[in-house]
């Protein structure tokens, strides 16, 4: 009887012990899934004081960076984008402009455009597309997406295609002109009031069109701001004014020339000898484009 009595006194104290346990081992989870809650919404704390004005210590509050991502359908060795917006790459190819198909310009324009995508932005483009097969327009809508604040300008030499087009294209200002024509450029110097962070020429090609156009519109582009040339294989192409022997014809002044006499003033001298290359910081140069940055105000 006693030793019965002893067995149920043991077996009750032993289920006591456990219901201890398992409330202990309920309060453990409990706090494991508050605090990840808390880590999750980005608290990084458990705390539930009000931290005010007073500075986050460091490693709190910090949202994880976005994920990086390549454009889907890059080739090898673009740039990654610390976005999870559509990568230019992405942008235009829906839209159809030649610069992702014929050329590789995404190179560039990922590169230097990504981190600034989402600022406002004064940009001219030469060149609407008027003589392509595809028509106008595939990279003005390809810029209008890509940059969701920007101050769009397009210069165009078929003033009928304008005209067609001004209707349809609101998203930007477009200027009929030729963009050899340094009166014209000049109009267009006054009437914009310059400061553009962007130019891109992709207009037609020869290299008068070329050099002129980066001569009077080099004054326009803002401190810190990025002038292309696209299209630079014509520097080899005869019937654009290039040298189609090849580099060995030294009565044809090439953009590419050009580009190199900027690039030895800038190594030799940091541009004593032209106005263009004293104002750039530096140039870029791949398959068939190069960028000309300018310098920042204030730096050497
Ligand atoms: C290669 S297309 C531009 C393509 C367009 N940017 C795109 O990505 O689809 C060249 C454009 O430059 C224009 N153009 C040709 N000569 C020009 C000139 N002297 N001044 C301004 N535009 C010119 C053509 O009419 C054509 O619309």
């Amino acid at each position: 009887m006693a030793a019965s009595r002893l067995h149920y006194m043991l077996l009750a104290a032993a289920s006591i012990l456990l219901l201890i346990g398992i409330a202990h081992q309920h309060d453990q989870v409990r706090e494991t899934l508050n605090n990840a809650w808390h880590k999750g919404a980005g608290g990084g704390s458990t705390s539930t004081t009000d931290q005010g004005d007073s500075p986050e210590p460091e490693g709190h509050g910090v949202a994880a960076p976005p994920p990086s991502k390549a454009p889907s359908n890059a080739a090898p060795g673009t740039p990654f984008v610390a976005s999870d917006a559509p990568s230019f790459h992405e942008i235009a190819l829906k839209h159809g402009t030649d610069k992702v198909t014929t050329h590789q310009y995404w190179f560039m324009y990922d590169k230097y455009f990504s981190a600034i995508r989402d600022k406002k932005l004064k940009m001219l483009e030469i060149g609407l597309g008027c003589n392509m097969a595809y028509g106008p327009g595939k990279s003005y809508y390809t810029w209008l997406e890509y940059f969701p604040y920007v101050d769009l300008y397009y210069m165009e030499y078929d003033a009928a295609c304008v005209d067609k087009w001004a209707a349809e294209a609101s998203g930007a200002t477009i200027y009929a002109g030729d963009q050899a024509d340094k009166v014209f450029l000049q109009k267009f110097i006054d009437e914009t009031g310059g400061d553009f962070d962007i130019i891109i020429d992709d207009g037609g090609h020869t290299m008068n069109q070329q050099q002129v156009s980066l001569e009077m519109l080099w004054k326009i582009v803002k401190p810190g701001g990025m002038y292309f040339v696209e299209d630079l294989q014509t520097s080899f192409m005869g019937v654009y004014g290039g040298d189609g022997t090849g580099g060995k014809d030294h009565s044809k002044h090439t953009m590419s020339k050009f580009i190199y006499e900027l690039l030895n003033d800038k190594l030799e001298g940091d541009g004593t000898r032209h106005a263009i290359s004293a104002e750039m910081r530096g140039i870029d140069c791949m398959r068939e484009v190069c960028m000309f940055h300018k310098k920042e105000k204030g730096t050497i």
